[in-house]
């Protein structure tokens, strides 16, 4: 692909990338569309956009086909200028190499646990249920990246608000057993877990 139809394709969801013609739609100025949300500027407590960087190269690159390919729902969001959009629409036009670069871009960036309140004795619940039923696979209490099931420990509450619903709901797809385990699950588990993950900072 060109550099004019890499620009063409990026212009149908980030249309400002392209704005005065120069620009060349290079994985740098991508990554500036994806900061617009994922960056410092817009993570806040409660946010439900997710910390991305430090999440392996696999899983995330795993994760923007899913939104691509409309396997994976997608939460409208606000960037940091104000413009609504949400993952599908972002990804829609990516080429597989781009989703490649950016999965590799993130990767190699540094994880920063979020900074967010949480209840103690609801994080001691929390790490009972962990323990149970999900170390297994998210080891070190959630906070492993070679696991390659993305990260628990420090991520923002809100998104994992929004993950579990539509896991529970059965909109996004999980590993067989650990659907099962999430089932079981009362809501209250589920928000003494949120608590568990958030109080590692
Ligand atoms: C309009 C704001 C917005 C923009 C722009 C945006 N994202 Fe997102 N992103 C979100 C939100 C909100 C979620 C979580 C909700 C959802 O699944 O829709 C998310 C989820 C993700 C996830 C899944 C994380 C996980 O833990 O499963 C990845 C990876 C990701 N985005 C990468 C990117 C990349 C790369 C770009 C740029 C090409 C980008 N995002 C641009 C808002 C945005
Ligand atoms: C059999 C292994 C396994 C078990 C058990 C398991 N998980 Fe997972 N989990 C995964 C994998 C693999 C993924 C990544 C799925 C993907 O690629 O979409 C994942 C993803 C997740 C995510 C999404 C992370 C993100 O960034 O969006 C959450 C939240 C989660 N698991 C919570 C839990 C909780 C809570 C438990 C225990 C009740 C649990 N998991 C048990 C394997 C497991």
């Amino acid at each position: 692909m060109n550099t004019r139809n890499v620009c063409a394709a990026v212009m149908a969801t980030v249309a400002w990338l392209c704005l005065g013609g120069a620009a060349l739609a290079d994985i740098e100025s991508i990554v500036k569309s994806c900061d617009s949300c994922h960056g410092a500027d817009s993570l806040k407590s409660g946010s439900e956009v997710p910390a991305i960087a430090g999440l392996s190269d696999y899983y995330q690159a795993d994760q923007l086909y899913f939104y691509r390919d409309k396997e994976r729902p997608c939460k409208d969001a606000k960037t940091s200028s104000g413009v609504v959009t949400n993952m599908c629409n972002v990804t829609a036009d990516l080429s597989d190499d781009q989703i490649d670069a950016l999965g590799a871009h993130y990767a190699a960036l540094p994880f920063v646990a979020a900074k967010q309140e949480f209840d103690a004795a609801l994080a001691a619940a929390g790490q009972k249920i962990h323990e149970r039923d999900c170390e297994i696979c998210h080891t070190e209490g959630g906070s492993n990246i070679e696991d390659d099931a993305s990260l628990l420990a420090g991520q923002w509450m809100g998104y994992l608000k929004v993950t579990f619903a539509e896991y529970r709901a059965g909109e996004r797809e999980q590993p067989e057993k650990m659907q099962t385990k999430i089932d079981a699950l009362s809501d209250d588990d589920i928000k003494a877990l949120m608590h568990y993950y958030a109080s590692q900072q």
